[in-house]
């Protein structure tokens, strides 16, 4: 193994000898308690409960589309992959298994935390691997490091993983009071507070409308600049009662009217979305993966990307179709391939992905 930020890789990540906070009751509600989730593989008869209830333990993330990635990309033994997102592994690990020892797997994700926890998973398995602590837009620059002329397989999985959302401390959920961070990369220099407290009214207001379309975005975006005004927004919490007043709704009310089959959106959904999408400025770093790739597959290699969001789905739409009109790829999906009711059922956070592949000529 070998990785570019050159951290040592022999141990486990030492854990942080804090004592668990003591809860009553059986059922843990909050993230701290559910201290079983953390340790999700000494708990397997909860890890099954919870999946059986559509559920993701707060410490794992479930690999959406695998068998249709693994059916378009088709990974064959001795191949080098570059899974752009690593995140848990899932994928990769899957990947693992088909390119075998005499293949590589190239891993980024801009997410230390996790990095470090999926290095010491998929270090166990008997197949090349190396690490890198940097964002996808740069996948062309490991190359000479790696000492390979391209990669036959390039997948990303774009978007947070469900250890992000589910930790509070990201600040990425409005479902839990929290810092208002957002940052899946701790090194970038503004937060989600950060952005909200300082933008102009007019550039928040444009990015609620393009980046999720949110139809309210100028009654939120005049509440969000009253309010500064007088306050900091700092708290996830304090941005969703926000929210919630820009539309006339109540808390409280909407808790207790909504039902557990209702599957409308979350009002403060779309501004959390596009607010993330902002800080990590992810539009951006998947134009430059979009720019960069076809001159990083070997030919007849494959790119696969799956997507959470119908702004970044047509930009790889249209950069596929694009690369066939130019000749850059030989083959592109026609359709986006979605997941069946069955995966949605079991893992109701693949509901909105969107899978696109590309193959470059022979
Ligand atoms: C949806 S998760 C990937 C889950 C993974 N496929 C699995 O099976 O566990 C997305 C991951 O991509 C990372 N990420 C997002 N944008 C990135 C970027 N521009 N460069 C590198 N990593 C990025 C996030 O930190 C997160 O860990």
């Amino acid at each position: 193994m070998n990785a570019l930020d050159q951290s040592d890789n022999s141990n486990p990540p030492s854990p942080n000898r804090r004592r668990r906070p003591r809860y009553s009751g059986t059922h843990p509600k909050n993230y701290q308690q559910k201290y079983k989730e953390h340790n999700i593989i000494s708990h397997p008869e909860l890890r099954d409960h919870l999946r059986a209830k559509g559920k993701t333990p707060v410490s794992t993330h479930i690999p959406v589309l695998t068998e249709e990635i693994l059916s378009y990309l088709m990974p064959g033994p001795g191949e080098v992959v570059v899974d752009c997102t690593v995140g848990y592994g899932g994928h990769a690990s899957e990947f693992m298994k088909r390119i075998g020892p005499a293949g590589k797997l190239i891993a980024f994700d801009v997410d230390n935390t996790e990095l470090e926890r999926t290095r010491h998973r998929l270090s166990k398995e008997n197949v090349p691997v190396s690490f890198y602590r940097s964002n996808f837009a740069g996948i062309a620059n490991v190359l000479n490091k790696e000492k390979i002329d391209g990669y036959d397989i390039i997948f990303a999985d774009i978007g947070v993983s469900s250890m992000q959302i589910d930790n509070p401390n990201r600040g990425m959920s409005y479902k839990h009071d929290g810092p208002l961070d957002m940052r899946m990369d701790d090194r970038l220099k503004r937060t989600g507070a950060d952005l909200l407290n300082t933008l102009s009214e007019e550039q928040l207001s444009k990015a609620f409308w393009e980046l999720a379309d949110e139809p309210d975005h100028q009654e939120i975006t005049h509440l969000i600049v009253t309010q500064r005004a007088v306050h900091p927004i700092t708290r996830t919490l304090q941005l969703v009662q926000l929210i919630f007043s820009a539309k006339g709704l109540i808390l409280k009310r909407w808790q207790q009217q909504r039902t557990s089959k209702s599957s409308s959106l979350h009002p403060a959904a779309r501004t959390f979305q596009a607010l993330r999408i902002l800080v990590n400025d992810e539009l951006g770093s998947l134009g430059e993966l979009l720019r960069v790739a076809p001159y990083c597959l070997r030919p007849g290699g494959r790119i696969g990307i799956i997507s959470f969001h119908s702004g970044e789905d047509r930009l790889i739409k249209q950069s596929f179709r694009d690369g066939v009109r130019n000749g850059i790829y030989r083959l592109v999906a026609q359709n986006a391939i979605v997941p069946q009711i069955k995966e949605i059922v079991s893992n109701p956070r693949s509901a909105s992905a969107k899978f696109r592949w590309a193959v470059k000529p022979l």
